[in-house]
């Protein structure tokens, strides 16, 4: 009894540290910019956001359904903040996940074609469990970098891979971020959104409410004749 609680005891803590090694080599693994958390997103800044739903989502089970997240709103409202927080979750599951932003990812494909080894690089990003896609439609692509974003997401879609996207342009401005090419625009989007949950955020960037707080109460503190805080 002893020996099979003691048995028992190693083999925990072995599978604790394997999966803790797994973790830690996921994280490395996605290239995200920086960690963010869920638990450091604050849903009262942004009334209008589903919480349940991100919660839901916080569950892991769009991954196995290779169900597609599209963060769509202006910037500062938290889209790259969520992505992170659930490609952080995905690693912590246990799976691949690998940030990029667009252009990057078009640069890296541009770069790989002009190297003959396209075909291998699109794969690759295929592989793992979840691919973020930050920041599509901030900066032009022009048309073979498009078109490259367009053969990712068709690949992931036929793979049934989980992707998460973000984007500061509304689906029907698309054709600009698809260098003009309305038609490869559709047919992108009518592959991402077959499984997909679009989660639009508006309201007011992050980062401004926080210092426009921060100076009224300087203000306020200076009408008071007290030191202001910052
Ligand atoms: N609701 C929120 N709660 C906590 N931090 C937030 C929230 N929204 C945004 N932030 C923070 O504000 C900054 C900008 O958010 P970010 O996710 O980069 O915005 P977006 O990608 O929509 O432009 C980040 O540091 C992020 O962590
Ligand atoms: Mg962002």
């Amino acid at each position: 009894m002893v020996v099979h609680h003691f048995l028992g005891y190693l083999l925990d803590g072995e599978l604790r540290e394997r999966h803790r090694r797994t973790v830690e080599l996921n994280l490395q693994f996605a290239r995200f910019p920086y960690l963010k958390r869920l638990e450091h997103f604050d849903y009262a800044a942004q009334p209008g956001l589903d919480r349940r739903l991100i919660e839901e989502l916080a569950t892991g089970r769009f991954l196995y359904e290779g169900r597609s997240l599209v963060f769509l709103g202006p910037p500062g409202v938290g889209k790259t903040h969520l992505g992170i927080a659930l490609g952080v979750i995905t690693a912590e599951l246990g799976h691949r996940v690998y940030f990029t932003t667009a252009i990057d990812l078009a640069r890296r494909l541009t770069k790989a074609m002009a190297e003959n080894r396209l075909h291998r690089e699109l794969k690759n990003l295929t592989r793992p469990k979840l691919l973020l896609i930050d920041e599509v439609g901030y900066l032009a692509l022009d048309a073979t970098q498009a078109s490259l974003l367009f053969q990712v997401i068709c690949q992931r879609y036929e793979k049934k891979g989980a992707i998460i996207l973000t984007s500061n342009k509304a689906f029907s401005d698309w054709g600009a971020v698809f260098a003009g090419d309305p038609i490869m625009a559709s047919a992108a989007l009518d592959r991402l959104l077959h499984r997909c949950t679009v989660i639009n955020i508006r309201g007011e960037s992050y980062r401004l409410k926080e210092k426009r707080q921060a100076a009224a109460h300087w203000v306020r503190s200076e009408g008071d004749g007290k030191e202001g805080q910052p």
